[in-house]
């Protein structure tokens, strides 16, 4: 069944230009040597962070400071959303100081707007301009971006604005995948953002997409996205091949959460039962072997929340441990970038809870120092003293700055918590050795 997926796959597509090699980069531009990554002839190991809300800041200030801190904590990359986009209707609240009166929150920056003719895109100082600021920022601190153009779920207006403005209403999640208008406005918003920055070497890698599944938190897949369906690993072909035809040099990940499609997919008991593990069934879409196979696809990415992905594990009958499913996890991931030879990166991972931190981070850091990661990214930096809105300015959803502290979704590492960013500063000092 998957092999003629695949194959079928492959016949559909002619020539593809492929990654370039390395010696045709320009200097400063990261690229990859087989599982590892290289800078100017030099091995590029290093470790990174996450933190989606620095283009909402409108505080160039706000944005510095936080990349110097990053910076000393020896940070060398630093994953944020190429995105925000919002309905013409939010527009007037965006505009005005107020706080939305119904959301209680303010929309400061929004690169991209919907209404029914479709998106049009905010190059003023509440639009790209932020994302300038961001790339500008990030350059003089010596720090890499890893850019995603779009989101599978609903924050920050991800692919179901396109579904919900261009395919319309009733149609699944899934849609965004394969429908040719909503593919060709994905790929508008991608040139957009792809021809502005292609020629900065602040730019480590573009990534497709946030976390893409067949279904989201607002719509569901239809029948056609199943495991084995290949959708999401068309989608992925076809837009890795579209940003390398704008783009030859910079790398190009998928964003996914790197999950299997195995076919006989990892098991383990709860409550007495023997339960199939729904990262290894291919049940979310994706097929992480498959996809790290494409020619523009350079490295493979994978996330990790074993905790809220199991919230089912400490039930009696289970033989299930957080820290040990994320050690197999770790080392799958190994195991399918050396069988590819690419390399990979645990790009989000997180537990909540500061001891739950402190007693687990330090035994997956190692495993994935151990196996071989060239990159290591935690989800979530978190930055202390921030200036805009006096330190406490609601951004969207629940997201916030309180008394200067980043968003914190219980994942977030401030800077006053050395137990845990300690962990993180040994294994960038390992990374920097490993870089010489
Ligand atoms: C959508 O927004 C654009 C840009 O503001 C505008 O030109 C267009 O008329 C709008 N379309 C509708 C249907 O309101
Ligand atoms: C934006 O518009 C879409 C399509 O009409 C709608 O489904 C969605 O609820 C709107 N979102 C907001 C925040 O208004
Ligand atoms: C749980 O049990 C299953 C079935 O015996 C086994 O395949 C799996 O490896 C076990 N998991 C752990 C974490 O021990
Ligand atoms: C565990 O299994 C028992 C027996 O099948 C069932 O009654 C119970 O609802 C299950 N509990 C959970 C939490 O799934
Ligand atoms: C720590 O982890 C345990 C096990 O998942 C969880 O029950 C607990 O809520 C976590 N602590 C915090 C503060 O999040
Ligand atoms: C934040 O500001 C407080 C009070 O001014 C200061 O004590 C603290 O050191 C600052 N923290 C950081 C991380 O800069
Ligand atoms: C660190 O800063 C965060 C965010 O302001 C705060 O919640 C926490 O109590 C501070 N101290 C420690 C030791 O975490």
């Amino acid at each position: 069944m998957r092999a003629a997926t695949i194959a079928s796959l492959l016949l559909s597509f002619g020539t593809v230009l492929a990654a370039p090699a390395a010696t045709d980069v320009p200097s400063g531009f990261v690229t990859t040597d087989g599982t590892s990554f290289q800078l100017d002839g030099q091995p590029f190991a290093f470790l990174g962070t996450n933190a989606y809300w620095l283009p909402l800041l409108s505080n160039d200030d706000d944005v510095h400071a936080t990349f110097e801190s990053m910076a000393a904590a020896g940070v060398k990359v630093v994953r944020t959303w190429g995105f925000n986009a919002i309905n013409e209707t939010e527009l007037p609240y965006a505009e005005q100081v107020e706080l939305v009166p119904q959301y209680r929150w303010r929309l400061l920056t929004f690169p991209q707007i919907w209404n029914s003719s479709g998106w049009t895109l905010n190059e003023g100082p509440q639009g790209l301009q932020r994302l300038d600021y961001v790339v500008s920022a990030a350059a003089m601190h010596d720090i890499r971006l890893i850019i995603t153009f779009t989101n599978n779920w609903v924050g920050y207006g991800g692919a179901d604005l396109y579904v919900n403005w261009l395919a319309g209403a009733g149609a699944t999640h899934d849609v965004f995948y394969t429908d040719s208008t909503v593919i060709a406005s994905y790929q508008q918003y991608v040139q957009t953002i792809v021809n502005r920055y292609k020629e900065s070497p602040t730019v480590f890698a573009w990534e497709l997409m946030n976390e893409a599944r067949c279904a989201s938190d607002l719509l569901t897949a239809s029948a056609a996205c199943h495991p084995g369906s290949g959708t999401l690993g068309l989608w992925y072909q076809q837009q890795s091949d579209f940003v390398r035809s704008l783009d030859p040099y910079h790398m190009i990940t998928t964003g996914g959460e790197g999950q299997f499609y195995w076919a006989q997919p990892d098991t383990y008991w709860y409550n007495n039962t023997l339960v199939t593990d729904f990262n290894f069934d291919g049940a979310a879409g994706e097929d992480f072997e498959w996809t790290l196979g494409l020619p523009n696809i350079d490295f493979g990415v994978y996330h990790m929340y074993v905790q809220t992905w199991y919230p089912e594990l400490d039930y009696p009958g289970s033989n299930f441990s957080i820290e040990d499913w994320g050690l197999d996890w770790i080392e799958a991931h190994a195991l399918t970038a050396q069988m590819v030879g690419k390399p990979i990166v645990i790009e989000e991972f997180g537990v909540t809870g500061l001891d739950n931190k402190t007693a687990i981070y330090p035994t997956w850091v190692q495993r994935t120092l151990d196996t071989d990661h060239a990159g290591i990214m935690y989800w979530q930096w978190g930055q202390l003293n921030l200036t805009e809105g006096g330190g406490n300015q609601p951004f969207k959803y629940t997201d916030a700055l309180v008394n200067g502290a980043s968003p914190n979704d219980g994942f977030a590492v401030y800077t006053n918590q050395s137990a845990v960013l300690d962990i993180f500063t040994q294994a960038a000092a390992i990374q920097a050795q490993r870089s010489a």
